[in-house]
């Protein structure tokens, strides 16, 4: 049976101190969550402390990123098994951001995923149209492209560890959520793709998270379609009670 999972992506916020009071704060009221897989990805200073904090409660460790190399001269990365090494379980891969800022394309990310299930990470792999490719009705067309590349090489095995989360690029951050019939038609498009190619067991199990604009207004209309498995959630992760309260959604 697949998981719901309510991720926090925190993205370039929080300072040390602002973020262990953060994750103290969702420690704190995570026990009135159930049956949620509920994971925060804070910044890769904050990695190692997030684990102590979180040890002995049901939240989960996530990374926003890594690096596509193994170990080595490249400097300012941080690798698959240095996070491994702290504690954490997920890591946030081709996100719209690292596509757009620091030009990460599907073959990179398809690297990503391969040494993340190599060290024994579990990738929550992005994808997502931007705006003028949904104008163009092209959005299915493009997250076809994305998911093709991205799993290039991939078998029913290593889709057991993955995660998908839809994040039409348009949505995010701006306010702008995708309608229920929006996320769920794509949704249903991306399971559909992976029961193509890995079978049906694989894509009824595998968990597609919504993310774009998702905040505690509208997670329980999105969250109750049948192939939105949950949500990866930028700005209203931030705020501890926010992010609690999208979770009990379900
Ligand atoms: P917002 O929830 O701030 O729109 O961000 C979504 C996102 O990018 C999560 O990865």
């Amino acid at each position: 049976m697949r998981k719901n999972i309510v991720a926090g992506n925190w993205k370039m916020n929080k300072t040390f101190p602002e973020g262990v009071e953060l994750i103290q704060q969702i420690v704190n009221q995570a026990d009135v969550v159930k049956n949620v897989e509920l994971i925060i990805a804070p910044p890769f200073i904050l990695t190692a402390e997030a684990s102590k904090i979180i040890k002995d409660s049901a939240v989960k460790l996530g990374a926003q990123n890594c690096s596509n190399y193994k170990e080595g001269a490249y400097t300012g990365e941080i690798s698959a098994s240095m996070l491994k090494s702290v504690g954490t379980e997920y890591v946030i891969l081709g996100h719209s951001e690292r596509r757009k800022y620091f030009k990460e394309t599907n073959e990179i990310i398809n690297e990503k995923i391969k040494l993340n299930l190599e060290i024994g990470l579990k990738p929550i792999v992005c994808c997502g149209e931007v705006l003028a490719e949904r104008e163009k009705e092209e959005h299915f067309q493009v997250v076809n492209k994305q998911i093709k590349e991205m799993f290039e090489g991939m078998n029913a095995e290593n889709m057991k560890n993955i995660i998908i989360a839809y994040e039409p690029v348009w949505a995010i951050g701006t306010g702008k959520t995708a309608t229920p019939e929006q996320a769920q038609q794509m949704h249903l498009f991306i399971r559909e793709k992976i029961k193509n190619s890995y079978g049906s067991q694989i894509a009824n199990d595998i968990s597609i998270l919504y993310g774009g604009s998702c905040k505690p207004s509208n997670a329980k209309e999105l969250f109750a379609n049948p192939d939105v498995d949950g949500g990866l959630i930028g700005g209203a992760s931030l705020k501890a009670s926010d992010f609690i309260e999208i979770a009990k959604s379900f």
